[in-house]
């Protein structure tokens, strides 16, 4: 399995901000630990932590990331963004955002599943994960976002089949191609995130499939029924039946007539 190009991608990414500096290792826990140790020393914002592979890659509500060799996209970017605190949720949406949007330009349809799955063909492809730090006036430190691509079908567990699949199986991409278009997008969307949060919300919203559908919610909080919208914070606001609304935080959604919910 060929290792990523690294002197490609560094002359593609001189003078650009997002992917400097730029570390690529073999393999790692996983590139949050890995880039923490870079964040502690005082890296920038823009510096990228790619790995091959993660031996303990981490997913959303405490599940494992299954990351083999060469199989899938696995980095974290990091932001140092000047905001409160109460702003980290935002890159959430700003990260999925960016990804659906460089898949876009790619070819690919990708579309957002709330808060941020990327989605193709109802399918997952990529999965994403924000961890903040914090100052002591109440103030953003870092923004560690999390991002794995499956492009090779073994990055695939069996057992996800259903539910997930990889780019190979909609078109062939270069992980390097698709790294600088990731890296594109995303410091777009992180500046429209921080520039007018609005706005970057509304981008988000036209591409959520989750908007309009009925969900269940389950793992950390429950619900079922309508998805109307998303509120300020984030959260996605479901109607259940008899009108009662619920606002969701951090839950698995599963959407009506997609990934197997039916
Ligand atoms: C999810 O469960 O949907 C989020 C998955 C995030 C996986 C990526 S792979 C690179 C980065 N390092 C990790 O340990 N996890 C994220």
């Amino acid at each position: 399995m060929a290792m990523l190009n690294e002197a490609l991608l560094r002359e593609a990414l001189k003078g650009r901000r997002f992917g400097n500096p730029l570390w690529c290792e073999n393999e790692v826990e996983s590139t949050f630990v890995a880039l923490r140790e870079r964040i502690r020393e005082g890296a920038p914002e823009g510096a990228v932590l790619v790995a091959e592979a993660q031996t303990k890659g981490r997913g959303r509500l405490g599940r494992d990331w299954v990351s083999p060799k060469g199989a899938g996209l696995y980095f974290n970017l990091l932001l140092r963004p000047k905001a409160a605190a109460s702003k980290a949720f935002g890159f959430n949406f700003a990260a999925a955002l960016g990804v659906a949007r460089a898949l876009r330009c790619l070819g690919f349809e990708a579309l957002l599943k709330w808060p941020n799955d990327v989605l193709i063909g109802g399918k997952k492809v990529c999965g994403i994960l924000c961890e903040a730090g914090f100052d002591e006036g109440g103030g953003l430190d870092f923004v560690s976002v999390g991002i794995g691509v499956n492009v090779k079908s073994r990055a695939v567990p069996e057992a996800l089949r259903e539910k997930a699949a990889a780019l190979q199986e909609f078109s062939s991409i270069e992980r390097e191609t698709l790294l600088l278009a990731l890296l594109d997008a995303l410091e777009e969307s992180v500046a429209l995130c921080l520039g007018d949060f609005g706005a970057m919300m509304e981008q988000y919203k036209a591409l959520c499939l989750t908007l309009g559908r009925f969900v269940a919610a389950t793992g950390g909080q429950e619900a079922k029924g309508l998805a109307l919208g998303i509120a300020e914070g984030g959260e996605l606001i479901v109607e259940e039946e008899g009108g009662g609304l619920v606002y969701l935080r951090a839950a698995d959604v599963s959407i009506r007539g997609i990934m197997g919910y039916v």
